[in-house]
C-alpha cells in the first residue's frame, strides 16, 4: 500500500514501482500542490507556510531513508506555479518588509536545495517567476513539450527582480549571458528551448507525462545523487568554467564585467533611466559573481541571496513597481470580462474566416494579423495594384519574424497563404466577420455596409475600422443594424496593442462580447468605447497634439518639446508623432473634432502650412523632420522654421510648463470623457492611453499619473494656462468637481 500524506494544499505520494522496474528499489515519492479554489497555482502566504510546515517532514523521510527522490507536480492540469502572489508585493508597504518576504521565500528554496535526496520539478504549465526559482532550486527539471509549459523569471515587466534566488541560482545554472537575457527581458521558453541553453535537464512528452517523469527520475537517480550535470551545457559558455569544467572559480573576470557593463549601456538607451529594476538586477549580479558553473552553497550562497533581497527590496515599493503591477491586473482584469458592462453571459459569434475590405496601410496590416493568428482571410480591393501591396506588406512582416526565428519558413508561407486577395465577393457567404478599412468616407462605408448584407450569412458580424466616422451614422438603413461595429485598430497593426471595439447606438450584446473575445484572439487588449467623435484615444490625443503644436507657433523649437516629452517617458516625442500619423491626417482628424468639440480643440494653423508645402510626414519623407536614406532616419530640417516663420521665444518655457501644457488639456479632456461615459472606468482610459499612445507604463497611465500630481494642482496650474492663453485650458466641470470634493480618479 503507498502512503500518502495531505498537507493542506500539498499531497505526498509515494509512487509504486513500474512493471519494467519492479525490481528496482528506489523510493520515488510525488509533491503536488493544489490550491483549492483557484485556477492558477501561486506562492501565496499561505502556500509558503504550509510547504515550510512540510519541510521538517520531508527532512525525516530522507533522514530514515524512505525516500530517494521527491518529485514535485502541479495538481491542475496544464499548470505548475504560475509565480508569487502579486497582491501580497502589492500591499508591502516598506523596503525592509519587502526584503524579508524575500528572505523568508530563499529560506524556503534553500531548505528544498539541501533536501539529502535529489528534487525533480516536474512542469506541464508557465512556471514563472516564484514557480520558476522552486524549479531552478530543485535537483534537475523536466518539462511537457506542450506549448502552455513555459518557464521564465518576468519580474522585470513588474519593475520587480526575482526574490526567491532566481538572479543567483539561474547565472550558476545557464551562464551569464544567457541569464541576462532571460532576467532582463522577462521572455518565457517552451521545453524545447529550455532544453537547448540547458536551463532544464529534459522536455518529455504532454502524454503519458507524469509516468515519463518518474521513469526518468529513476533512471537518473545515480547521477543526480552524484551531482552530474544533465542538462545541456549551453553553447555559450559558463563564464568562470573554463575547458568543460564546472569547478573554476572565478571571480569578476575581465570578460564578465566587459558583458556587464555593455548591458548596462543597452539598458540605459532603453529605458532612458525611468525602470530602475533592470539596473538593480545588473548589480546584483554584478556583486554576486562568485562560483560560476557550479551550486552555491553555505555562507557564498547566504551573502549572495541577501544581496538578491536587498535588491528587492528597494525596487519592490517604488511608485514604479506598484504601477506596473496595478496595470498587470488590469490587463488581467480585461482578459476575464467579455466587454459587457453588465458582466452577462451571452452567446457569442464564431469567428474563424474572415473578410477585410481594404488592402490599404490598416487593411493589409489587419489581414497579416488575421492570418499569424490562423484565421483564413480574404482580402478584397478595388485595385489589383493595392492588393499586390497589402500582400507583400503583410510578407514583409512575416519575414521580420522568420528572421528573428519566430516563425519557420515553411510557417511563414502557410500563414502568407491564409490571405488570398479577391476583387469580387465570391467566398464571402461563408464569412464570420468582415472588417472594413477603406478609404475615410462615409458614404462609401455605408454603401459598402448595405452591399455586403447582401453577400454575407445572417450570423456575419460587420466591423468598421474607421477612426472617426460614427457608427451609428452607419448603421442607418441597414436590414440588421445590430451586427455593425467598430473595431477601431491602431496603426502599425502589428505593433500597436490597443483594439477600441465601439458600440453603435444599435449594436448589440452579443456583437460586442464577440468583437472583444475576438480581439483578445488576436493578442491585443481591447476596450469598449461610445460612439463619439474620436473615440477614445484620438480624442485625448488630439488635445496632446494640438498642445504641441501651439507651443512651436509659441516658440519652443520643434527638436525640444520632444526632447521633453522623451524624457518624461513618451515613447517618441509629439512632433515625431505627428509626422508618423501623417501631418494630412492629423490636419483631418483634428479638424473634425474642432467642429465636434469648439474652441478648446481648435487646430493651430501651423500645421496646415507644413502640408501645404508638401510635408506629409513620415511617409513622404518630409514633415516637421525630415526622413533620410533606406532606413528613413530622422534629422531636424531647418527649412521647416523658415515654413512655419518660427520665430524663438524670448520668454523662456520651463521643462515643466512645456509639460504641463502638453499633459494637462489631455487630463482635462479625460476628465470630460468619463463624465460622458465614453468609457466606463478611469482605468479603462489609462490602459487605452498606455496601449493605444504609448503613455509611459511606469507613471501608472494618464489619470494615475494626474491623481500622483493632485487634482487641485492639475486645476490650478489649468486655470493659470486659462489665464494667459484661454479657452484651451479651461478646467472642464468634472474636473473641478473632483477637485472640490477632494475626490482622486482612482
Ligand atoms: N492609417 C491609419 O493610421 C489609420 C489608423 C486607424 C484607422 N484608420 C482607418 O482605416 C481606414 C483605412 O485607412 P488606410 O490608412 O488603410 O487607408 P489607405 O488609403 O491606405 O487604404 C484604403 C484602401 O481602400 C481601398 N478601397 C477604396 N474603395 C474600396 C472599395 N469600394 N472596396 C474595397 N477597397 C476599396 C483603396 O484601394 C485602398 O487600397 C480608414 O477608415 C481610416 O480612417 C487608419
Amino acid at each position: 500500500m503507498n502512503q500518502v500524506i495531505d498537507r493542506g494544499f500539498f499531497k505526498l505520494e509515494e509512487q509504486s514501482s513500474s512493471e519494467s522496474s519492479r525490481t528496482s528499489r528506489e523510493k520515488i515519492w510525488t509533491l503536488t500542490l493544489n490550491v483549492s479554489g483557484e485556477k492558477v497555482n501561486k506562492l501565496s502566504t499561505k502556500v509558503m507556510s504550509q510547504f515550510k510546515a512540510l519541510l521538517p517532514e520531508l527532512e525525516a523521510l530522507g533522514s530514515e531513508s524512505k525516500i530517494d527522490a521527491l518529485i514535485l507536480l502541479s495538481g491542475k492540469p496544464g499548470q505548475f506555479i504560475a509565480g508569487a502572489d502579486l497582491e501580497l508585493i502589492q500591499s508591502v508597504s516598506s523596503p525592509e518588509q519587502a526584503e524579508e518576504l524575500s528572505r523568508e521565500g530563499q529560506k524556503l528554496m534553500d531548505c528544498w536545495e539541501d533536501l539529502s535526496f535529489p528534487t525533480v520539478a516536474a512542469i506541464e504549465g508557465p512556471a514563472l517567476g516564484g514557480g520558476c526559482e522552486f524549479s531552478l532550486a530543485s535537483t534537475a527539471i523536466l518539462m511537457s513539450n506542450d506549448p502552455v509549459a513555459r518557464m521564465g523569471l518576468p519580474e522585470v515587466l513588474l519593475g520587480l527582480i526575482p526574490g526567491m534566488g532566481g538572479t543567483i541560482r539561474l547565472p550558476r545554472k545557464i551562464g551569464l549571458t544567457g541569464a541576462l537575457d532571460l532576467i532582463l527581458t522577462g521572455r518565457t521558453l517552451n521545453a524545447n528551448q529550455a532544453y537547448q541553453i540547458g536551463l532544464i535537464e529534459g522536455s518529455l512528452p504532454q502524454q503519458g507525462f507524469k509516468d515519463s517523469v518518474i521513469q526518468w527520475t529513476r533512471k537518473n537517480l545515480q547521477s543526480m545523487k552524484a551531482g552530474n550535470r544533465l542538462a545541456k551545457v549551453p553553447k555559450m559558455p559558463l563564464l568562470g568554467e573554463v575547458g568543460g569544467s564546472f569547478r573554476s572559480f572565478f571571480e569578476k573576470s575581465p570578460i564578465q564585467s566587459l558583458i556587464l557593463n555593455q548591458v548596462q549601456k543597452r539598458i540605459l538607451a532603453k529605458t532612458k533611466g525611468h525602470y530602475p529594476a533592470p539596473f538593480e538586477i545588473l548589480n546584483v549580479i554584478r556583486s554576486t559573481q562568485v562560483g560560476y558553473g557550479e551550486k552555491l552553497r553555505g555562507k557564498a550562497r547566504s551573502l549572495a541571496l541577501e544581496r538578491e533581497a536587498q535588491g528587492f527590496g528597494k525596487v519592490a515599493t517604488t511608485e514604479i513597481s506598484k504601477n506596473l503591477i496595478r496595470l498587470f491586473f488590469l490587463t488581467e482584469k480585461m482578459k476575464k470580462s467579455n466587454g459587457l458592462q453588465s458582466g452577462l453571459l451571452v452567446p457569442e459569434h464564431r469567428i474563424e474566416k474572415a473578410v477585410v475590405l481594404g488592402a490599404g496601410v490598416m487593411g493589409g496590416g489587419i489581414a497579416q494579423l488575421f492570418a499569424e493568428k490562423e484565421i483564413s482571410t480574404r482580402m478584397k480591393d478595388v485595385h489589383l495594384q493595392a492588393l499586390s501591396a497589402g500582400i507583400q506588406s503583410a510578407a514583409k512582416i512575416f519575414k521580420k519574424n522568420v528572421k528573428k526565428r519566430k516563425l519557420t519558413q515553411r510557417q511563414y508561407l502557410q500563414k502568407l497563404n491564409l490571405i488570398a486577395p479577391v476583387m469580387d465577393y465570391s467566398g464571402f457567404s461563408s464569412v464570420d466577420v468582415v472588417v472594413e478599412a477603406v478609404v475615410e468616407n462615409m458614404d462609401l462605408k455605408k454603401k459598402l455596409f448595405a452591399e455586403l448584407e447582401e453577400k454575407v450569412q445572417i450570423n456575419c458580424v460587420m466591423a468598421s475600422n474607421t477612426s472617426s466616422l460614427s457608427i451609428s451614422e452607419m448603421q442607418v438603413g441597414l436590414k440588421y443594424p445590430d451586427r455593425l461595429v467598430g473595431m477601431h485598430f491602431f496603426n502599425p497593426v502589428s505593433k500597436m496593442p490597443l483594439i477600441e471595439v465601439i458600440r453603435g447606438e444599435k449594436t448589440s450584446d452579443s456583437v460586442v462580447a464577440s468583437i472583444f473575445q475576438f480581439s483578445k484572439k488576436l493578442g491585443k487588449t481591447p476596450i469598449v468605447v461610445k460612439d463619439s467623435p474620436g473615440f477614445l484615444v484620438n480624442r485625448l490625443l488630439a488635445s496632446y497634439l494640438n498642445e504641441a503644436v501651439y507651443l512651436v507657433a509659441d516658440g519652443v523649437s520643434i527638436p525640444e518639446i520632444d526632447r521633453i516629452l522623451l524624457k518624461f517617458g513618451m515613447p517618441m516625442g509629439p512632433m515625431e508623432l505627428i509626422d508618423e500619423v501623417g501631418v494630412d491626417v492629423g490636419q483631418k482628424v483634428s479638424q473634425i473634432l474642432y467642429e465636434a468639440f469648439g474652441e478648446r480643440l481648435k487646430p493651430c494653423s501651423l500645421n496646415a502650412k507644413v502640408v501645404a508645402a508638401g510635408r506629409l510626414g513620415k511617409k513622404n519623407g518630409k514633415g516637421l523632420y525630415e526622413y533620410q536614406g533606406s532606413q528613413k532616419t530622422k534629422v531636424f530640417d531647418p527649412k521647416v522654421e523658415e515654413i512655419i516663420e518660427f520665430k524663438s521665444s524670448p520668454s523662456i518655457f520651463s521643462e515643466e510648463e512645456v509639460l504641463d501644457r502638453c499633459l494637462l488639456p489631455m487630463i482635462n479632456e479625460a476628465a470630460r470623457c468619463l463624465e460622458e461615459e465614453i468609457v466606463q472606468s478611469a482605468s479603462e482610459i489609462d490602459l487605452g492611453m498606455i496601449m493605444g499612445m504609448g503613455f509611459p507604463p511606469f507613471r501608472g497611465g494618464l489619470l494615475r499619473f494626474a491623481d500622483t500630481l493632485g487634482i487641485d494642482t492639475v486645476v490650478q496650474r489649468l486655470k493659470k494656462y486659462q489665464a494667459k492663453s484661454g479657452v484651451r485650458f479651461e478646467p472642464s466641470i468634472p474636473l473641478m468637481k473632483r477637485a472640490q470634493n477632494g475626490q482622486k480618479f482612482y
